[in-house]
């Protein structure tokens, strides 16, 4: 049986509501199991394919533009990772608020790095990667053809 380990989480009270609000609607006795969930679900849906499979992927970013150099920032990186970078569209859901899609393309390990890198940083409030690859499809995202 594997060893049980406790680690601390820090998180912002409104976020913490959220959290509580939604293992409620699902049924969770208490945070940890829910907690462990959501880990595992992500840890799953992430290892779709070998590291160089060619895949495409989009990264959604949802930030607040005033948060300082965070634009700058996530353009260096896309300038630095050109190759890897299709396209981006960005809109402005509001007056603070940016909504940021990054299509991707390159080695599976190449732009998982990069939108590990996007979501990562500092200010960003949302991120996800949604990857997809013509020989596989994760177990975790239907597709409807
Ligand atoms: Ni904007």
């Amino acid at each position: 049986m594997a060893l049980l380990s406790r680690i601390g989480v820090s998180l912002d009270s409104e976020l913490l509501d959220r959290f509580d609000k939604f293992i409620a609607e699902k049924g969770y006795d208490n945070r940890s199991e829910a907690f462990r969930d959501l880990i595992r679900d992500r840890l799953v849906g992430s290892a779709i394919v070998t590291s160089t499979a060619p895949v495409v992927g989009t990264v959604t970013l949802i930030y607040d533009h005033r948060t300082r150099l965070l634009p700058e920032k996530l353009a260096d990186l896309q300038h630095e990772h050109h190759e890897v970078v299709i396209s981006t569209l960005h809109a402005h859901l509001d007056h603070d608020t940016c909504l940021e899609v990054v299509v991707l393309r390159g080695k599976s390990r190449n732009v998982q790095q990069l939108a590990d890198k996007l979501i990562s940083t500092k200010g960003v409030r949302h991120g996800r990667l949604v990857i997809s690859s013509p020989d596989t499809v994760s177990p975790h995202h239907h597709s409807h053809h």
